[in-house]
């Protein structure tokens, strides 16, 4: 079984970060989301990836992923010039796809339970489609999905206006070979592209079998800046214990805290989940639950929580910021002034003096 990580895209719902960074490259607990779909990918046995990549952001994918170097994995780098759909997406990685069947992945989805007992379930089944159904409560936002009394799946539907149920798609799919057919014969949507949610109806139309697994742990599909914050806090919130590699100096640690090496902790306190990135400086501040600090940052006589604060980003004198998503080398300084809390998703090399 091979895998397709789908990593295009625009992410316009993330912008002005996404102008410079690719969603799938945004990070949660310091980590790239992309880097936890390969994680899965790996851990189901797969290790044979082919990762669609746009033209826009191609490059950052590719450069991320092989210095991550990832332990068995071989990456096909397959690039789609346009956004023309999840299952256009398939048609140009039908080369490197062939004749075998394949877990198809949307880079910026993440999921609780891994994916291998999925895969052990087509593998037992050897049905020509299997997807992954998860409860929402705004099942507009996805392809949705009608179910039979039987289990059965009666009908699927791109962003329904109307919803049949509250059974969203989660952009985890398992194919046979037969899906390729399928996308051969569909038209575009209204939006203009070729879903992979009308694919799938055409086997069900074709008499082909098509299962579903409903996930029972966490889903998130992490597009916008609130979505972002919720897959924070949820994998922050599965830390175990508590990892101080770096230095810590007149301070006090609360709950579960990772200080990766090279940070240093200076005159500060940190309530957990938390996790600070190597080489971050923390002086005179507080860091609350549910933050993520990347590499290189410098916290200076500042009160954050609840936030993800990207790599080499400064705060300095900033009292109260909280549900806040901070781009790269991002600065936001105070000089004197009211106390406020506030709120900010601010994309790369951003200044805010407040
Ligand atoms: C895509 C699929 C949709 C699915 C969703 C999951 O939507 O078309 O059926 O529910 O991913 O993340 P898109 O991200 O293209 O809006």
């Amino acid at each position: 079984m091979k895998g397709l990580i789908l990593s295009g895209g625009r992410g316009t719902r993330l912008r002005p970060l996404t102008y410079s960074l690719p969603k799938q490259l945004v990070s949660v607990a310091n980590k790239p989301i992309l880097h936890y779909v390969v994680e899965n990918l790996l851990q189901a046995g797969i290790g044979e990836i082919g990762v669609i990549i746009s033209p826009e952001t191609g490059e950052q994918i590719k450069k991320s992923l092989m210095e991550a170097g990832f332990k068995g994995a071989n990456f096909t780098f397959i690039l789609q010039k346009e956004p023309l759909g999840l299952a256009h997406a398939v048609k140009v990685a039908r080369d490197f796809l062939g004749e075998e069947s394949f877990v198809m992945y949307l880079g910026d989805n993440l999921i609780g339970s891994g994916i291998n007992d999925l895969v052990k379930e087509f593998a037992g089944k050897n049905p020509d489609a299997l997807i992954l159904l998860k409860e929402v409560e705004n099942p507009r936002m996805f392809g949705v999905a009608e179910v039979g009394e039987n289990g059965e799946i009666l009908r699927l539907i791109e962003k329904p206006e109307k919803p049949p149920s509250n059974l969203a798609l989660v952009g985890v799919y398992l194919f046979s070979p037969a899906i390729h057919q399928a996308i051969d014969r569909i038209k575009p949507s209204w939006r203009g592209e070729l879903e992979i949610t009308d694919a799938i109806q055409e086997l069900i139309n074709s008499g082909k079998k098509v299962l579903y697994h409903k996930l029972e742990r966490w889903w998130l599909d992490t597009g916008k800046k609130d979505d972002m914050l919720r897959a924070n806090r949820v994998v922050l919130d599965e830390l175990q214990g508590r990892k101080i590699k770096g230095s810590v100096e007149n301070s006090l640690l609360e709950g579960r805290i990772i200080v990766e090496e090279g940070a240093r902790i200076k005159n500060s306190r940190i309530r957990g989940p938390v996790i600070i990135g190597r080489e971050t400086l923390v002086e005179n501040s507080f860091i609350g639950p549910y933050t993520s600090v990347g590499d290189r940052c410098k916290i200076l006589r500042s009160t954050i929580e609840h936030s993800v604060l990207l790599g080499e980003v400064e705060i300095s004198g900033v009292e109260g910021l909280e549900d806040s998503l901070i781009g790269r080398r991002a600065k936001i300084i105070r000089g004197a002034g009211v106390k406020k809390v506030f709120r900010v998703m601010i994309g790369d090399d951003s200044i805010v003096e407040i």
